[in-house]
């Protein structure tokens, strides 16, 4: 029962654990992740990480070290060490340690991971989110370890008192800080696409997988501010939150005009405080459909630990 830490080959002793000061990651966040989730002591919808991950090394030019039966054999025998049932896995790929300067050393890359314990989910109340400009650069599909603007907007959402950030470019609701968006329509499920303006959630393919096998009808477009009155349920999801309902949105009066578009001004601080709170949307009727998806997910998960396939009844 402990978390246990790999780094370069090796299993290490995470609280001794060193990385070089001129590691890539750490000096450039040069550098991709991912985030699998353990169910059962066995990692969920692992190929569909190590897909994103493939994705995302390609598309940032680090070379994948290890193949999809290495990664797999390492994350299980990671877990096994770890001896825990419900964890999590952390790990990250970067362009390694040379000395610093912005091109491309020939250095190879560095693989670091991190298993920790997961305590099982407590029934969560409804969540509030804060709205926040999406002013993250224009690759986000990238999973990439340079998550300042999503760790500034997450405790720009804390200091409101809200679980997570709604983020929304140009008038249009792009996902959260850590999270993906979904909006409830009548019948209907809209989420953003999975274009370069989010990242595209391997929650949110599960998700759109247990909408199909429920007959939910999907759209895969940005709602607008400008629709969240005809919006009937919201929710977000991701790995460690699975299915999370969400009972307000609000934002700051004065983050309205940024919310439809950015201005040119650099603002003066990038935590701003909410002073004068405006509700953008909030629940009026119970999260039926959204219970239902958590229903399917947690059946899903179930017949997971089962070692039963997880979809086809859901
Ligand atoms: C910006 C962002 N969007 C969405 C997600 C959800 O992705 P996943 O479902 O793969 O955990 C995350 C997860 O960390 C994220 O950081």
């Amino acid at each position: 029962m402990s978390v246990i830490a790999f780094y370069q080959g090796e299993f290490v002793d995470p609280a001794g654990a060193r990385v070089p000061i001129e590691e890539r990651g750490h000096q450039f966040g040069d550098g991709v992740y991912e985030v699998v989730r353990v169910y059962g002591g066995r990692p969920f919808l692992l190929d569909e990480h190590l897909e994103r991950l493939e994705r995302s090394l390609r598309t940032i030019g680090i070379r994948n070290p290890y193949t999809a039966e290495q990664w797999t054999g390492l994350i299980g025998e990671a877990i096994r060490r770890s001896g825990e049932a419900e964890a999590q896995v952390y790990w990250q790929v970067t362009r390694g340690a040379a000395e610093r300067v912005h091109t491309f050393p020939t250095a190879e890359p560095a693989v670091s991971l991190v298993v920790r314990p997961v305590a099982a989910k407590p029934a969560s109340a409804d969540a509030e989110l804060l709205g926040l400009p999406d002013d993250r650069w224009a690759n986000v599909f990238v999973k990439s370890v340079n998550l300042l603007p999503n760790v500034l907007a997450k405790e720009t959402a804390r200091r409101a008192g809200a679980a997570e950030a709604m983020l929304v470019r140009n008038g249009r609701i792009t996902e959260g800080a850590s999270s993906n968006v979904w909006l409830v329509c009548g019948d209907t499920l809209w989420t953003a696409p999975a274009d370069r303006y989010i990242l595209g959630g391997i929650t949110r393919l599960f998700t759109l997988r247990l909408a199909r096998e429920l007959g939910i009808p999907v759209r895969e477009e940005a709602v607008t501010l400008d629709q969240l009155d005809r919006v009937d349920e919201v929710f977000i999801t991701s790995t460690t939150l699975e299915i999370q309902p969400v009972r307000t949105v609000f934002t700051d009066r004065a983050l309205l005009p940024a919310l439809r578009q950015l201005p040119e001004e650099a603002p003066t601080t990038l935590l701003p405080e909410v002073r004068e709170r405006v509700t953008l949307w909030s629940a009026t009727r119970p999260p039926e459909l959204t219970a239902r998806l958590q229903a399917a997910y947690q059946t899903a998960v179930e017949r997971f630990r089962n070692h039963e396939p997880v979809l086809g009844r859901a």
